[in-house]
């Protein structure tokens, strides 16, 4: 019962009965190193392909770069304060590589690495788990410069950079996750241009994709050797694929899509091996050569946990017959054709559908494939905020958070091992090809001043990590 006098809003929800998480649960928020530390020049960093991509006419929104971005590098004391007040159990970022090995070969970088370990220290001492993840998308320019990920030696390069971080950080860091997201790294970097190198041809995606899961395999085999208690994954972002219809032909472009999106990581992440319809399916685009023998079982060799992030769900149609091949730059090599369809249900600001019932799905889905602790590493959404008086109530982000919430608890329910929740962001911060022009965050920022304003969003996040758990 509420009474008169009762404190507000949100602080009322946590006098109700509700949802409640299992113990222990991880209660987390995540960012980027590219999307807030700025400090791009500072202290030895040298230039990864974010740098090279956003300095490059037309490529980003309004030209923007990361080069100053939430300037959480010089602000790291204020920003794990602003962690501590939300309560959060764990934070989970990343680690620019070309801050700590600049070029991305060679000797450390102290000053880089002392910036980490100084993160690390401050979250420790208020009581923050920290979750490191190796790569973000941010390669060091020079090591696309001699072939990227579609090139095999970037994969042993990565272990190299593994095993620098391990060394520096593994006695106290205990979350560690090899990859953020390949399919982005491979597909929308070398497949449809639109994120950094910005290059277009689908079987330098399709390469990029093997040589990303390489590179994850040889890290983790570097992360035992050197911290054999490092609890260590990867993640991967999902979407469930509907069939526009159920005509067999949208069945079929369904069928090619999750293939492209789902199955290429989670097959020979999780199984060893690639799915034989999807190598059927890119056979005019490529025939697998860089596959070399052993390479899926390093690949696939055991983790501790699966990182799921989780957007929004594709519906998809078969190609217009008759109709001419889409001749743009695709991420789906291949299957360029198939069509993508709105349902004209709610969309975020990146028009992304919101689809919480997804969320289910995708973790049953992994579920299925391995009983491993599953975290939700992301989910999140942009939405226009405005401030008013010092304040902005995003009621929007904060109902899609409850949503979500929701839906976790349901595969809890439905007896998927999920282990914690990471909202996408802390804070606003440069949405890559978009900028400073869609906000994610649970925190508001003012690029100009720097100033940040917890949302209602945030107030809302801290009430239900107190309560571990959601208002009925
Ligand atoms: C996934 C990516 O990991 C993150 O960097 C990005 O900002 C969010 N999705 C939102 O697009």
């Amino acid at each position: 019962m509420s009474n008169p006098a009762s404190p507000p809003a949100v602080d009322v929800l946590d006098e109700r009965p509700g949802l409640t998480f299992p113990p222990g649960f991880l209660w987390g928020a995540a960012t980027a190193a590219y999307q807030i530390e700025g400090a791009a020049a500072v202290d030895g960093r040298t230039p990864s392909i974010w740098d090279t991509f956003s300095h490059t006419d037309g490529r980003v929104l309004l030209g923007h770069t990361g080069d100053v971005a939430c300037d959480h590098y010089h602000r790291l004391g204020d920003d794990v304060a602003l962690m501590a007040e939300l309560g959060l159990k764990s934070y989970r970022f990343s680690v620019s590589w070309s801050r700590v090995q600049p070029g991305g070969t060679g000797a450390a970088n102290p000053q880089g690495l002392d910036f980490y370990r100084r993160l690390v220290d401050e979250l420790l001492a208020n009581g923050i788990e920290p979750w490191l993840t190796l790569y973000h998308w941010d390669l060091p320019q020079p090591l696309e410069d001699a072939g990227g990920w579609p090139a095999r030696d970037t994969a042993a390069r990565f272990a190299d950079y593994t095993t620098l971080m391990a060394d520096a950080l593994g006695d106290r860091v205990r979350y560690w996750t090899t990859l953020n997201e390949p399919w982005c790294s491979a597909f929308l970097g070398y497949g449809s241009g639109v994120h950094a190198p910005g290059r277009t041809n689908g079987a330098d995606a399709v390469r990029a994709g093997h040589h990303l899961m390489l590179g994850h395999g040889l890290s983790v085999q570097a992360l035992r050797a050197a911290r054999p208690t490092a609890e260590v994954g990867v993640t991967v972002n999902l979407y469930p694929v509907d069939p526009a219809s159920d005509t067999p032909a949208d069945a079929d472009a369904a069928r090619r899509i999750d293939a492209l999106a789902n199955r290429f990581f989670l097959d020979p992440l999780l199984r060893g091996s690639y799915p034989e319809d999807l190598v059927a399916d890119l056979s005019t685009v490529t025939d697998f050569a860089h596959v070399q023998d052993g390479d899926l079982a390093i690949i696939s060799a055991p983790l501790d946990q699966v990182g799921v992030n989780y957007y929004s769900r594709h519906v998809v149609a078969a190609p217009v017959e008759g109709g001419e091949a889409d001749p743009a730059p695709s991420c789906w090599p291949g299957s360029e054709d198939v069509r993508f369809v709105t349902r004209g249900v709610p969309v975020t600001d990146m028009g992304w559908e919101i689809d919480a019932p997804g969320l289910v799905e995708t973790l049953r889905r992994v579920h299925d494939y391995t009983d491993l602790p599953l975290y939700v590493t992301e989910n999140g959404s942009a939405f226009v905020d405005t401030v008013v008086d010092g304040e902005v109530d995003d009621v929007e982000r904060l109902a899609f958070f409850d949503a979500h919430l929701r839906a976790a608890h349901e595969a809890i329910d439905a007896g998927v091992p999920l282990r914690g929740y990471f909202a996408w962001s802390l804070m606003d911060n440069f949405e890559w090809a978009w900028g400073y022009t869609k906000r994610f965050g649970m925190i508001h920022v003012d690029y100009d001043t720097q100033v940040r304003i917890p949302k209602s969003s945030a107030k809302w996040y801290a009430s239900v990590i107190r309560r571990n758990g959601l208002a009925a």
